[in-house]
């Protein structure tokens, strides 16, 4: 299925979606790519965001943007995509090598420490990043990975969402990409009265924990809402999206939305929403963070029982 990513019109866009069909699944392609959009402010975490961007806040004593590497990687993403923007360089300097460290860690013994570094050390030259130099939104930093997508279809990570999961959430995504060659977004049920902060899917059939997408609406108003199925920062897209991105509609927020985008594909090609297994933390928020923090330390066994038996000191406020 060699289908169009951009460069064309949009209604080029709409007939190639339209005359690949459902009949030829067999040809998916492989995904291979993974954009992580970093170029947000990060303004509900100020000040701890002043100097540092969001992505590096640690939940236990990793960084929320090495989750979303690792959950990629096990995925089966080899090459990434970062959109940063200003005061962002921890992000690009946390994936390269510190010789420094691991000349002193070495030289002191410290192997359990080196190891840990280098399991984590990136093949060289799978991450690209690419600058958004203003932040008009999530569908505007995807259009800016436009070059670094070109043909093929991709993932997008969004770094302050966390899933804890038995299998990782995009890889649960990634199989039903595979058998439906189609769009694959995570979504979970979000109080009705919350559905004003979230992506809401208008849902077609259910088939187990997968439903038909019918319609997509940026926050809209509980009144206004389709559901209460919100899609969360895990997404599996065909290219064909940014050529809608491109045409630069504003909507919620007056922000470029990928949800718009998305929801123009609607019809056209395969899409599903996935009722995940699995917990999800908005670690943008602070509840979130906390949380996530919470749940994190609790299913590490070297951590696990002292952060339960501390936790009791807490129970009775
Ligand atoms: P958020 O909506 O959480 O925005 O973005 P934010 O700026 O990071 O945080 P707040 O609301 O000011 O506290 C969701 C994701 O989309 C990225 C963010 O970096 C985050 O990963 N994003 C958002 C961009 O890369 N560019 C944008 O223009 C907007």
């Amino acid at each position: 299925m060699a289908l169009m990513a951009h460069g064309g019109s949009s209604a080029d866009a709409w007939a190639e979606l339209a005359a690949c069909g459902h009949e030829e699944s067999h040809l998916v392609k492989p995904l291979r790519k993974a954009v992580l959009p970093v170029a947000g402010l990060g303004t509900r975490f100020l000040p701890a965001t002043k100097a540092m961007p969001k992505e590096m806040l640690p939940v236990v004593d990793k960084p929320l943007i090495q989750y979303a590497v690792d959950e990629a990687r096990a995925a089966g993403i080899e090459q990434f995509c970062m959109v940063t923007g200003r005061g962002k360089t921890a992000l690009i300097d946390h994936f390269d090598i510190a010789f420094e460290l691991e000349a002193t860690l070495a030289e002191r013994g410290k192997r359990e420490a080196l190891e840990l570094l280098r399991e984590e050390a990136m093949p060289p030259g799978s991450i690209t990043t690419v600058r958004q130099q203003v932040p008009l939104g999530l569908g505007h930093a995807i259009w800016c990975a436009r070059a670094f997508i070109g043909d093929d279809p991709f993932a997008i990570l969004l770094p302050d969402d966390l899933v804890l999961s038995e299998t990782p959430c995009l890889k649960q995504l990634a199989d039903v990409y595979r058998d439906t060659g189609g769009n694959v977004v995570a979504v979970t049920e979000v109080p009705h009265e919350q559905t004003n902060k979230y992506g809401i899917l208008r849902i077609g059939e259910a088939a187990g924990n997968r439903v038909e997408v019918k319609g997509l609406v940026e926050k809209p108003a509980p009144k206004d809402a389709p559901s209460n199925l919100s899609i969360i920062g895990r997404y599996v897209l065909l290219p064909e999206v940014i050529g809608f991105l491109s045409q630069m509609e504003r909507g919620a927020g007056n922000e470029v939305q990928l949800t718009d985008a998305m929801a123009k594909m609607i019809g056209f090609a395969p899409f599903h929403g996935l009722k995940f297994e699995g917990r999800r933390f908005d670690c943008g928020d602070k509840i979130g963070f906390l949380e996530a923090q919470v749940a994190f330390a609790l299913a590490r066994p070297d951590l696990g029982p002292a952060v339960r038996a501390f936790l009791k000191n807490y129970t009775d406020l």
